[in-house]
């Protein structure tokens, strides 16, 4: 059984001095609260009754990076891009399942504080249990365009015991890693629109990816304060040790990329039926892992407001994940 509350720091009097550190100036739960309710939207308005259009890709080229592969042709170059599309939308519907356990056990540490501060992280959890819903919606809706089932790595196993593992983690790395994560859905967004090599752009896609991130920008609003006020009542070497628990973290989760790679590639071959050889599927079996490192780990943990905040908190630990 995981003990999830065992190490949060007891925010004593409701009110936590979090104005020491720079990454939090200008930031306070009434305008979280006010930018979140002006922004809300439903899933049924982003998809309305619109479907992917899979006679183009869906998503950028950059996003699955096998175009210098010349032993596979255009469909299956086209067949990979929207095995990536999916691919997204599965990993990141099953990545935000501890998010809103992980803010219960924030909000029970802190449950007299100020209403601004509990509306906040109880609209973050409800939204993201909302994006679950949106990628779970983008999941099925990508296999009935495609007219075929995508591989799925996490079932319900899976994803208990990957959120399980995610919660075993003490407070401070697991909101980094959020806050990462959510600082990554803007380069998402951003990086779909911006890179029209192609015809990498699905408007219905790019949409998902737009209001993912209008709410996601709130999330990094209060994750900086949560990771200030959990910071703040930890010693220097507790803080530098958090980052040891985010490698602990990406080796968690980079086992689902590799599990997902190897439902890109079983999905591929039984979709256009090409039989790959041994060494073909090496080399395609690194060239998807690491466009999903790449689109993944690499723009959340160089983001730059990601960057600041780990360098603040501490250059030690920020350097053992590579942040100098
Ligand atoms: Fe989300
Ligand atoms: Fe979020």
């Amino acid at each position: 059984m995981v003990n999830i509350d065992a190490e949060i720091p007891i925010f004593k009097g409701g009110q936590m001095a979090t104005a020491h550190y720079k990454f939090v100036h200008n930031v306070d739960y009434h305008s979280i609260v006010a930018a979140s309710e002006k922004v809300a939207w439903t899933v049924g308005e982003i998809f309305r009754d619109r479907h992917f259009d899979v006679t183009k890709n869906i998503v950028p080229d950059s996003w699955v990076c096998t175009q210098h592969l010349a032993f596979l042709n255009g469909q299956e170059q086209r067949t990979l891009n929207h095995l990536r599309a999916f691919s997204y939308v599965h990993l990141f519907g099953n990545f935000e399942e501890f998010i809103p356990i992980h803010l219960t056990a924030l909000i029970q540490q802190d449950w007299h504080a100020d209403r601004a501060h509990l509306r906040a992280l109880l609209r973050f959890g409800e939204e993201e249990m909302k994006h679950q819903q949106l990628f779970l919606r983008a999941e099925t809706d990508l296999e009935a365009s495609c007219g075929y089932s995508c591989g799925r790595y996490f079932d319900k196993d899976r994803l208990m015991a990957f959120t399980r593992a995610m919660l075993a983690y003490p407070p401070l790395p697991r909101a980094l890693v959020l806050l990462a994560l959510e600082w990554g859905s803007q380069r998402h967004y951003v990086d779909s629109v911006q890179d029209k090599v192609g015809d990498g752009s699905d408007p219905l896609y790019v949409d998902i990816l737009k209001y993912h991130w209008i709410e996601e920008n709130q999330h990094t609003k209060s994750g900086v304060l949560e990771v200030a006020a959990l910071a703040q009542f930890l010693a220097t070497e507790e803080i530098t040790s958090a980052f040891d628990h985010i490698m602990g973290i990406g080796g968690l989760v980079d086992a689902t990329f590799v599990g997902q790679v190897e439902q890109e590639l079983a999905t591929l071959q039984y979709v256009t039926g090409r039989r790959l050889t041994e060494s073909e599927a090496t080399v395609l079996r690194e060239a998807l892992c690491k466009s999903m490192r790449a689109i993944w780990a690499d723009v959340a943990f160089t983001h730059p407001d990601f960057q600041r905040v780990a360098v603040e908190l501490s250059k030690e630990g920020a350097a053992k994940i590579g942040i100098v």
